[in-house]
């Protein structure tokens, strides 16, 4: 009897980096036969690729393994990979006696074999890292058809005291460039016009004698490719040869994602982030003097042990020096085994006082983002159109190169489109847009 392929289900939760592993995962798993769906139900193997940053962000992992739990098809293969099943491993085994397979991020390679193992009723947890490991052999199965992700770098060798991130996902490791070039030249030759070069300190990246600032040029001239972004930089990392390319490489869109954490001096130590407010603000400064009119968007962290009113003043005061075009705002969240945990219990930030940091600091920052937004209708830029809007209605969501949010009127059929649009009219947070035809240039006079 003709036996139908199996069916492969990953969903994906947290950041770039998993989202681009996902792809990695599909795309083996493809390659071994199976068929990728967009469902759970019925799912020969699901796997669910998990973030462990906060609590938060595992919580909902473990909700939503229990309701998988109910909706899995009987014999279907469970797996958990990715930054939890790596903090967590075979302790995961044990607490979820549904889950079959444990993958951390190093570990892909050997899923098809594993998940063979589990269709026979076994249970893994593979969870070594591999230094040499880039999956170069794998080809991604992309899901999005206008803008490729893709991993330059793997780990981190920062030491944050407060991430969990440098346990997940183990010591920092770049590609080849070579490799990240050839693998721009395949998306671009497919039609697709924007890169997202990623890694956990993307702009530490080095290859040999190659650094971020070669690596930003040399992907930057692919033929075809219009759009070059990155995420997430570190600060200390903005040498001026980065920023240099950065500023000369046409391709290289006008925005930098530059996590911020706190604008406290003395906190930046206590998080060992390794700079402070003023160099800091050296940084923004050397970009904006590199790209005028660059965006600029960031991560803070509030009630970080022993975060004083003082400290968390800074904060407030650095983002209103700078004026971020936005920010993602956290609340601390003591993961296990991080410096952070060892701090003295009485540094501990009461949650009343983190919730009414948080509170403040969110409309310092969207006062902040709404003024500078208000400030920019009538202006004429370059979009690409990316999606349809979420609220429908013949909207689609396009972007500008400096990572503005803009809709505009069309259809479907515009996704991957370049337009000109004027804004005419913002949310405080997002833009609406008119396309806009370009004057023809006035013939010369002769
Ligand atoms: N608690 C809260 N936020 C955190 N981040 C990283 N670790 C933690 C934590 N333990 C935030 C940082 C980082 C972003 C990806 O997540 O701001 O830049
Ligand atoms: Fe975490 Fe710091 Fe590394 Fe970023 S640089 S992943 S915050 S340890």
């Amino acid at each position: 009897m003709h036996k139908s392929a199996p069916t492969v289900y990953i969903e994906t939760y947290g950041c770039q980096m998993n989202v681009s592993d996902s792809e990695l995962m599909y795309g083996r798993l493809e390659a071994e036969g199976y068929v990728s769906v967009d469902s759970p139900i019925g799912a020969d193997v699901v796997l669910v690729n998990t973030c462990a940053i906060r609590d938060n962000a595992e919580q909902r992992v473990l909700g939503r393994l229990g309701e998988l739990r109910r909706d899995l098809k009987a014999g279907a293969v469970l797996g958990v990979t990715g930054c939890m099943a790596q903090r967590l491993g075979p302790r995961l085994l044990e607490t979820d006696t549904r889950v079959q397979l444990v993958v951390g991020p190093d570990g892909y390679r050997s899923l098809p074999s594993l998940i063979d193992g589990a269709r026979h009723g076994e249970r893994f947890s593979a969870t070594d890292f591999d230094l040499e490991e880039h999956y170069e052999d794998f080809t991604a199965r992309r899901f999005d058809g206008v803008k490729a992700w893709i991993p330059v770098q793997r780990g981190c060798d920062y030491r944050c005291t407060y991430c969990i991130v440098p346990t997940t996902r183990g010591p920092e490791r770049s590609r080849k460039l070579a490799d990240v070039v050839r693998e721009t030249a395949e998306v671009a030759q497919r039609g697709i016009t924007e890169v997202v070069l990623l890694g956990q300190t993307v702009n530490s990246y080095h290859d040999g004698s190659h650094d971020f600032a070669d690596l930003l040029r040399a992907v930057g001239r692919v033929d075809g490719i219009r759009r070059v972004r990155y995420t997430s930089p570190h600060p200390n990392d903005f040498s001026d040869r980065v920023i240099a390319a950065m500023a000369e490489t046409p391709t290289v869109c006008e925005h930098v994602h530059l996590p911020m954490q706190s604008g406290s001096t003395s906190m930046l130590k206590r998080m060992l982030r390794r700079y402070s407010r003023e160099e800091y603000l050296d940084c923004v400064a050397r970009l904006r003097a590199a790209m005028p009119g660059l965006g600029l968007t960031t991560d803070i962290i509030v009630g970080f042990p022993g975060e004083t009113d003082e400290e968390f003043a800074d904060t407030l005061s650095l983002c209103r020096e700078v004026r971020f075009d936005d920010a993602f705002t956290f609340k601390f969240s003591p993961r296990e085994g991080t410096p952070a945990t060892r701090m003295p219990a009485e540094w501990t930030i009461p949650e009343a006082v983190v919730d009414a940091r948080y509170t403040e600091l969110l409309n310092t920052i969207r006062s902040i983002s709404r003024e500078k937004n208000l400030g920019r209708l009538g202006e004429r830029m370059e979009v690409m159109v990316e999606k349809e809007a979420r609220k429908g209605g013949e909207l689609m969501q396009a972007r500008s190169r400096d990572f503005k949010t803009v809709l505009v009127p069309g259809g479907p059929e515009l996704i991957g489109r370049y337009l000109t649009v004027e804004l005419t009219g913002t949310t405080g947070a997002t833009f609406t847009g008119t396309p806009v035809q370009e004057r023809a240039p006035l013939p010369m006079a002769s």
